[in-house]
């Protein structure tokens, strides 16, 4: 399934546009900050950091059709009004978006290594034509997640239509290799009171599980064998090879109950945390430096999740930089571009003292 759009090209014409980008930039092995257009940007970089991009985050303007200032008395308040510093300008038809949007995710898909991973925030007017095109581009199987983010409190609409207080993140790898570190969240004292509710006599806080789960397994498979005389009940399998419960029981694992019944103990100091879910609560700071800046601890997990020590990690639509700032914390080397001045401006005196290289393409 393909979408549709005017003026809509090729994957191979928007590379061979893209090869003909007269600038280049040259790898240095450091942090970029890059001020120009970034399909240009890219352009520039795919000689030397094709298939070198870890991880991209993008928050694009959302076809909004509004142009975002800031006003000149307060540098912190955001003001759509008229009196204001322009930051950027979010106005095109809906196929002129499209297409801009089409063409620079072709592009980052080839900036992007083989263990890379793309996250694209935008909202839900526009999101879902964007997971037709990733689709289209990425490849349905190396579609991830479609991530809500709740990003206000209930709001009260006069509109007739129900309140919205979420967007959401579409997360793709490049192939079916994609960092993924597993990181967990901590559960709270609450949390861990609930979960693991029996101490034992060493004062240990557990819970026990079953040794089966649902699913039949195969007759020869070992999970569907007798153990000491039980069988897993119907419609049921045991959840691993009968002889590691023999190895559990020798290190008191498995708790019997009364009428003899075994169940697995799970310990909360040995607990790894929650696996972390596709529904994310962030907001964005109350006061930003910048319009529709993003929150810093929603990067950082982004960051943590899909790329390394040493891992390039781009955003080519930077605005405050937030995204830099949330990498360098976490010993990344960034790549940051946009083309409006004042973004360029705020990003690069947030990371003040980093070694990065930047490269001024705008006047190409
Ligand atoms: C929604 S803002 C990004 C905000 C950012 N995530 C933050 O946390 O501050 C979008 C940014 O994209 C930039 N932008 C829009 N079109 C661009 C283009 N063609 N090339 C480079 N930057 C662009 C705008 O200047 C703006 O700073």
């Amino acid at each position: 399934m393909n979408i549709i759009f005017d003026g809509k090209e090729s994957h191979e014409a928007i590379i061979e546009r893209s090869n003909k980008a007269t600038s280049r930039i040259v790898c240095e092995e450091k942090s970029l900050i890059i001020k120009g257009d970034n399909f240009l940007a890219m352009s520039s970089m795919m000689p030397d950091y094709k298939d070198k991009i870890d991880l991209v985050y993008i928050d694009p303007p959302f076809n909004t059709d509004q142009i975002f200032l800031v006003s000149d008395d307060r540098v912190s308040t955001i003001s759509r009004s008229r009196n204001g510093k322009v930051a950027y300008s979010d106005v095109m038809t809906k196929d002129e978006y499209l297409k801009f949007m089409y063409e620079r995710f072709v592009l980052i898909r080839e900036l992007l290594s083989n263990k890379g991973s793309l996250y694209v925030h935008i909202d839900t007017k526009m999101g879902h034509y964007f997971k037709v095109m990733l689709d289209e581009i990425f490849g349905d199987d190396c579609f991830k997640n479609d991530i809500t983010r709740i990003k206000s409190n209930p709001k009260n609409f006069d509109r007739k239509a129900y309140g919205n207080q979420k967007d959401m993140i579409l997360f793709y790898t490049k192939t079916n290799s994609g960092i993924w570190n597993d990181i967990r969240l901590k559960c709270t004292n609450e949390e861990i009171a609930k979960r693991f509710s029996k101490v034992d006599s060493d004062g240990r806080r557990y819970t026990t599980i079953p040794l089966h789960a649902p699913g039949e397994s195969s007759v020869s498979s070992p999970t569907g064998q007798p153990w000491r005389g039980m069988n897993p009940p119907q419609g049921r399998h045991w959840r691993t090879d009968p002889t590691e419960f023999d190895r559990l029981d020798s290190l008191n694992m498995i708790e019997w109950s009364s009428t003899g019944n075994p169940r697995i103990k799970k310990y909360a100091d040995e607990h790894q945390g929650k696996k972390i879910q596709d529904i994310w609560s962030f907001k964005d700071p109350q006061y930003p430096v910048y319009p529709t800046e993003k929150n810093s601890d929603m990067l950082e997990q982004i960051i943590l999740q899909s790329s390394e020590k040493g891992s390039y990690v781009m955003d080519c639509f930077a605005g405050s930089g937030s995204m830099l700032l949330a990498a360098q914390k976490h010993n990344r080397r960034f790549v940051g571009i946009d083309k409006s001045e004042m973004s360029i401006e705020i990003m690069r005196s947030r990371i003040e003292n980093t070694d990065y290289s930047f490269i001024d393409l705008s006047s190409k």
